[in-house]
């Protein structure tokens, strides 16, 4: 530990003790380059997750200030055909949009930036920012250098963020964890450094390049971070409802909260943080099947299975028994035959299928009052430790 880091945490006020009207100027957003981010909570890129028609069921109700694709091959996307390709495709209601992109080429990573570009100026659908993966730390993408293989070399970092800020004028942005190492000096240089080639801004999943789920996201790097860079910083990692979503703005003093496994449970957490409930109640099954209609129409079929088998683990967690819904679909050879086994175990829950919203949690008197902030568990059993 610096001691620039224990002075930080000598100095800092007790934010706990800030009033709730204080709310209010918190969650006013930030500026990432030009792009404004408002309210200040952003969809965490997650591979076979945040696709469009998953963002389109957090667009439903809002309150959402940043949506970021999934992960994107920066060497795979000028092959892609954006009429049809299900990575790129997007709808005009999910604004500001970033594509994330993954490699370890700046040339690479600056033609896929130019590329969708072009695709996004004759599409006249408009595009907002890119963000480059330095986070991902599973094995194929750590090891190639691409990802937080990216942290291992912070010269080829450096690169990276150079060339792709002469390529762009949209916003550009970064996701790290926290290092290899338990030294955070290193981070902290390399931030310094990104922000000095034109970075506009930076997410910290406060993890090392190879901690699992299962130890708790460090937030207090979060707000040591956030105190030692101009550029502003966004944290992420184990949200569990929208008032700790909430808490985490204010105590770590971050410019913005990425919610990642916490929007695949609760895909209406960011309206719910931001105060901005569109609805007062929340209706699993018919959640759950727009989610499925969705797939069906944009999703190519050979997909969509395995985009249904992604999601239902984290979603199943909002009921009691949801480990049998998530093992009926991951058993299911067929859409049709996964959407017979939801619907059978939905008739068998009916009284959980009805969801009470108001700002902190449920509302008292919903039925399945208080599982606001207990029923998320950090990992389902099928899921990717991926960033
Ligand atoms: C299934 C899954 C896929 C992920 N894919 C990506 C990805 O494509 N890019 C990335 O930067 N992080 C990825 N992550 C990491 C998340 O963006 C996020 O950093 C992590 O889940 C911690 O946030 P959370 O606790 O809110 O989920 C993924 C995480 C999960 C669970």
């Amino acid at each position: 530990m610096t001691s620039g880091r224990q002075d930080y945490f000598k100095t800092r006020p007790n934010v706990d003790a800030m009033k709730p009207d204080e709310d209010a100027s918190l969650l006013k957003g930030f500026r990432l380059g030009r792009q404004r981010i408002d309210p200040p909570f952003v969809l965490a890129p997650m591979a076979g997750i945040t696709h469009l028609a998953f963002r389109q069921i957090v667009a439903r109700y809002g309150g959402c200030g940043l949506y970021v694709s999934e992960m994107l091959s920066a060497r795979a996307v000028p092959h892609e055909n954006p009429s049809v390709s299900f990575f790129l495709k997007r709808w005009s209601n999910e604004r500001p949009f970033f594509y994330q992109l993954v490699g370890n080429d700046p040339d690479q990573m600056v033609r896929a930036i130019q590329w969708l570009e072009q695709r996004s100026h004759e599409s006249g659908l408009p595009l907002d920012g890119f963000d480059i993966n330095m986070g991902c730390a599973a094995p194929l993408i750590r090891n190639s250098g691409c990802g937080v293989g990216l942290m291992r070399t912070p010269e080829l970092a450096a690169r990276m963020v150079s060339a792709c800020r002469k390529a762009t004028r949209m916003a550009l942005t970064a996701k790290l964890r926290l290092g290899w190492e338990e030294a955070f000096e290193p981070t902290l240089k390399l931030v310094r450094t990104l922000e000095g080639e034109g970075l506009d801004g930076v997410t910290l999943h406060p993890r090392l390049a190879r901690e699992k789920f299962k130890r708790r996201a460090r937030w207090e790097y979060v707000g040591y971070l956030s105190s030692a860079v101009s550029i502003p910083v966004i944290g992420n990692g184990d949200i569990r409802s929208g008032e700790d979503a909430v808490r985490r703005l204010r105590k770590a003093g971050c410019a913005g909260v990425m919610i990642g496994r916490l929007a695949a449970q609760k895909p209406w957490i960011f309206a719910l943080a931001s105060g901005r409930l569109p609805v007062s109640t929340v209706r699993l099954d018919e959640l759950y099947f727009d989610f499925v209609r969705l797939l069906s129409l944009e999703c190519p079929q050979e997909r969509q299975i395995g985009r249904l088998r992604e999601f239902t683990p984290y979603f199943s967690l909002n009921f009691r028994f949801g480990h049998r819904l998530a093992s009926a679909v991951q058993n299911a050879p067929t859409l049709e035959r996964a959407l017979e086994e939801a619907a059978r175990f939905f008739e068998r829950n009916p009284e959980e299928l009805c969801l009470v919203l108001q700002r902190e949690g449920l509302h008292p008197d919903a039925p399945g009052c208080g599982r606001e902030a207990e029923t998320f568990r950090p990992e389902p059993a099928s899921s990717v430790d991926s960033g």
